[in-house]
């Protein structure tokens, strides 16, 4: 297969014909050839083959070729030809996100810029757009996508199914119904590759890891539901555990137990904003206390050994790998956040007091000149953990946001896997390069799954 660069251009001609310049038509060896299928996203017609006298890589579209297979926009964009009778637009990606508050300006509410970001980088290399599921029309097998107009705004353009799509749906509450399987799987039915599947829960996470020797040895021991006879014997066993709502994120929930034999049990946690921390001389009391706090059965949480982290000033430091799949389908770290804890809070998260710095800063203080070596050794095992979970896992992954401790003896702990993570750590001035990195690798790990494949280029 050929795959380069081209420039396209539209033409008034009602009738569907498409024109070659010369060196292109050379290029996707069309000699001889009159009609040709054009193809865009899923939709392919037919259409007479043209050349023209045009120095470098031009296609120009009639006026009925175009509006029949939807091409969105003039400019540059991948041709390939899979054979002799086809030859492709694309890719066509479209990122599939919503929002509750939405305007003119800024459909998908505070993700916007994000989506603009995106939509920037890619529009020089394929037809980016992004889309709520509202705007998918199954019957016709159209969307009616969200692009980028130029000039700082938005252009609708109805567009045929995308070649792949990129899930950044905002909200875990609204995966789970009936509806969103529904919608994921006429994507997957169609072979459209469709990624990240949903948000993950921490337990399901936990599972998929139980028998790969590879990932469990850098998750603390943790259980899912357990009775509290479990909490009891694990509260023995280490003395320090997380208890955490299994579907909970930034910090929500969480309990930080711990036991001391002369002492008693003692719990820390957020509440109305201010940190508490409670000591109970029976276990049966703090147990009273959780089920207060959330019913009897205490179902959705998981248990966990917990980690004695490095510290910076007695608090605590733990780390967001943000990883993605990069154009030739490989794990990569993109970008490296770390994230100090407000005192007193049981969690790293900055909304509870936590603060951001560089993982250079946080291991030098930590590590002295063992920094660089611990922190290749945690870039190796952030990687190997996501080899992990995708093996383990029956959909598409391709991106990743792992919040990852280092103990004191400098091994390397995974906390959750975050299959929709939040871009935070990008904030920081001195991980703004990382953060591009990240939209670039998106946009790779994209042209990758739509078989519009950099690495094809030479073959
Ligand atoms: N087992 C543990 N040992 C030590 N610290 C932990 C442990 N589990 C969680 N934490 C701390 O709490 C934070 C939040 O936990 P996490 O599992 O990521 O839940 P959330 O979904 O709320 O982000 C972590 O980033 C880490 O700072
Ligand atoms: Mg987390």
């Amino acid at each position: 297969m050929s795959l380069t660069l081209c420039n396209v251009h539209f033409t008034q001609q009602p009738e569907k014909i498409v024109w070659f310049s010369r060196s292109l038509y050379k290029l996707l060896s069309l000699n001889g050839r009159r009609s040709i299928n054009v193809k865009l996203g899923r939709d392919v017609v037919p259409a007479k083959v043209r050349t023209v006298n045009r120095k470098g890589n031009h296609v120009f579209l009639s006026a009925g070729l175009r509006r029949s297979i939807r091409i969105p926009k003039s400019g540059n964009v991948y041709i390939a030809n899979a054979d002799s009778e086809e030859v492709q637009l694309g890719p066509l990606i479209g990122i599939l996100t919503d929002s509750s508050a939405q305007s003119a300006e800024s459909p998908f509410g505070s993700r916007t810029s994000f989506i603009k970001q995106l939509l920037q980088l890619g529009q020089k290399k394929a037809y980016f757009f992004a889309f709520t599921p509202r705007d998918i029309n199954w019957q016709n097998e159209t969307v009616h996508g969200w692009f980028l107009d130029g000039g700082g705004g938005w252009a609708r353009r109805v567009v045929p199914l995308p070649d792949v799509v990129y899930n950044r749906l905002p909200s875990r509450r609204a995966e789970v119904g009936s509806a969103m399987t529904a919608l994921r799987e006429r994507f997957v039915r169609r072979k459209i590759p469709f990624f990240n599947w949903s948000f993950f829960n921490k337990s399901d996470v936990y599972t998929l890891l139980d028998k790969d020797p590879d990932g469990l040895r850098h998750l603390p021991e943790s259980v899912n539901n357990p009775t509290s006879e479990k909490i009891k014997e694990l509260l023995e066993k280490h003395h320090f555990l997380y208890y955490k709502p299994t579907g909970g994120s930034l910090g929500n929930g969480i309990y930080r137990l711990t036991y001391h034999p002369n002492r008693g049990y003692f719990a820390r946690y957020r509440r109305n904003g201010t940190n508490v921390l409670l000591r109970f001389t029976k276990f049966s009391s703090l147990m009273k206390m959780l089920r207060a706090r959330h019913g009897s059965h205490l179902s959705g949480y998981v248990v966990q050994q917990g980690i004695r982290l490095i510290e910076i000033d007695n608090c605590p430091i733990d780390f967001r790998f943000h990883m993605h799949k990069d154009g030739s389908n490989n794990w990569v770290v993109a970008g490296i956040g770390a994230k100090k804890a407000g005192r007193g809070s049981v969690t790293t998260h900055i909304k509870n007091g936590g603060s951001l710095m560089t993982p250079e800063t946080a291991l030098g203080r930590a590590f002295g000149d063992r920094a660089s070596e611990v922190l290749s050794e945690a870039k190796q095992v952030a990687i190997r953990l996501s080899e992990a979970i995708e093996r383990n896992y029956s959909h598409t992954l391709g991106e990743l946001g792992l919040d990852i401790g280092i103990d004191r003896d400098g091994d390397v702990w995974m906390f959750e896997a975050n299959a929709k993570p939040g871009r935070s750590i990008f904030k920081h001035p001195a991980l703004k390069a990382q953060g591009r990195a990240s939209l670039e690798y998106i946009l790779d790990h994209c042209l990758y799954l739509s078989k519009f494949r950099r690495k094809d280029e030479s073959s």
